[in-house]
Order: C-alpha cells, then structure tokens, then sequence
C-alpha cells in the first residue's frame, strides 16, 4: 500500500495483533467510556500478557489513550480508528492515499485509488469537538463516543449517496467503513471558487438537483457554494451526510434555507434574480 498522508508511517508499523487489540477496545468502548484493561484480552481474543505488550505500543504510536482513574482503561484516539479502517478498506480495494484536499467542517478529505481509479476518501471527524465538551458535563453513555457519532454521520453519507445515485448528480458511493466514506471525484470545481460564464444555466442546473433530491424524498440541508461542483458538463452536489427525508418536520425551513442559500450566491456573485416562493414551487413540483 502506498500512503502519503501524515500517518503512513503507523499503519505501515501496525501488526495483524495490534489491530486484533484495536478491535477488542473498539468493541468493549460500545459498553464503556474507558475500556477497562482487564476486558481487552477478551475482547480481542489475545493473551494478558500479549495485550499489555500491545498496550505500550498502540499509545507509543498514538492511536489509543489510557486512564488510570477511576480504574485502568483505554480508548482509541481518532488516529486510531483511522487505521481500523484503512485496514478494512486495503482489504476491499484501496490501493493509495495522496493528497489531502480539503479540510471541511467535520471531516477531513484525501485523494486516493480505489480498483485503480481515483476515488475521494472522506474522514468524518464529527462529534470529536462535542465530546469533549458534553464529557465535561457529565458522564454520559458511550453513545456519545466521537468514532460513534463520525461513524453514523458517515452511514447517513453513504446511505444517501447510494439512494440518490440513479436521481441525482452526486458522487458515487464506492465503499463504506466505519467513519470513511470512499467516493467518486466530482468533475470540476467549487461553485465558490470559480465565476462561471453563464450564471442562469449552472443555477437552473443546481436547482434541477435539488427538485430531483425532493422528488426522491432528500433534502440536502447543507447546500452552499462549497457543496456545489461545477464543470462545463453540469454540477454535481457533495456532502450529503446533514440530510433530512422531505417528512421531517423541519423540512420546509431547511429546504427554503437551501434554496435562499443558492438564490443569494447567484444574486451577489451574478445579479441573477429569481423569485425564491417559484422556486420553491418548482422543487416540489407545484
Ligand atoms: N466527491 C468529491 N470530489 C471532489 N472533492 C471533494 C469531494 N468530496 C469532498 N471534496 C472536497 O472536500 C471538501 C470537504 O468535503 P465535504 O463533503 O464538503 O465535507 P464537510 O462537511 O467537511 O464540508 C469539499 O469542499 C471539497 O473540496
Ligand atoms: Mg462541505
């Protein structure tokens, strides 16, 4: 495997028992907020001794943190959970990760090949911040763990991203692993950081989308500039994970939210005008 991002080095420095102890403690943090050390063994099939030696070596190269209070237990660093699922994805057909090209809200986005193509690999990173201010105050359940919250956040991406295939320009889903979602690279650029030549047609495109996503029962709820790709051929929208179905009961706000998002960027940016309650009209087929 041929990896240039940050931590290569420690995946390459992985052996097949510190993944078996990275398993164990990910799978004891669905019962507690510190893994406690005497479970590990259990939890990852190994030797008590082999899990101690295996202990020292996961928090030499970061990827897990140990307490001592109230009791001796782990976690897994984000690092960590990183490695579980690059270990998944080398398996299935990830073969390099380059570049890293964006550093968005809640993730962390790299390039990389997939069965030989390109593909866009997305770290959801959500719920890492908020989990260290709702453990400040309380002790809350091991739901709230940030790998569960990224993990969900990657499912719902993924799980949208293959519903709308067929409807809707979006990337392609092409695999899936705990807080990784692995797509297609959208053709061109961001909406934000390129002038169009013809305005009306790019926004007509968009707004094709997103009465499609509707259609289908989707609304983005996250729809900006950064969220569109444009290339002479047509846009496609990314990040979909902030996704609700057209019965949620915020539903009209987030929709009228996402059209003014995108009817304002070609008002300031174009001086196109459009009247937002048509459009609206449009997109639910009215
Ligand atoms: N499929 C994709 N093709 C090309 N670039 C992408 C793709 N997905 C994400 N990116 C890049 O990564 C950035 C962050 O990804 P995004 O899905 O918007 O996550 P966030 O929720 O963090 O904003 C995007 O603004 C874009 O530059
Ligand atoms: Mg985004």
């Amino acid at each position: 495997m041929f990896i240039l991002m940050f931590n290569s080095a420690v995946f390459k420095k992985l052996e097949k028992k510190d993944f078996r102890t990275l398993l164990g403690i990910e799978a004891g943090m669905k019962s507690y907020q510190w893994v406690p050390l005497e479970m590990i063994p259990a939890f990852s099939k190994l030797r008590d001794k082999e899990v101690l030696y295996r202990i020292d070596r996961l928090l030499e190269l970061e990827v897990i943190k140990k307490t001592i209070v109230p009791y001796e237990g782990c976690k897994i660093y984000f690092k960590g959970y990183d490695m579980l699922a690059l270990g998944m994805l080398t398996r299935r057909g990830l073969s390099a990760i380059g570049e890293r090209i964006g550093v968005g809200k809640e993730s962390v986005v790299y390039e990389g090949i997939y069965d030989d193509a390109p593909v866009i690999l997305k770290f959801h990173r959500a719920g890492q911040t908020s989990f260290k201010q709702v453990t400040r105050q309380r002790d809350t359940g091991t739901r709230d763990h940030w790998i569960f919250i990224a993990g969900r956040a990657a499912w719902r991406e993924h799980e949208a991203l293959v519903a709308l295939h067929d409807s809707v320009a979006a990337p392609r889903c092409v695999d899936y692993n705990r807080h990784v979602v692995v797509m297609s690279v959208a053709p061109g650029c961001e909406l934000s950081k390129t002038t169009v030549d013809d305005p009306e047609w790019f926004l007509d495109r968009i707004l094709e989308q997103v009465r499609k996503a509707y259609e289908f029962g989707f609304i983005h709820s996250d729809l900006s500039e950064y969220n569109v790709f444009v290339s002479p051929d047509g846009v496609e929208i990314i990040d979909w994970p902030g996704y609700v179905t057209t019965k949620h009961p915020q539903a009209d706000y987030l929709l009228n939210r996402d059209v003014k998002n995108i009817l304002t960027i070609f008002n300031r940016k174009y001086g196109a005008v459009r009247d937002h309650e048509k459009v609206v009209g449009y997109v639910k087929g009215l």
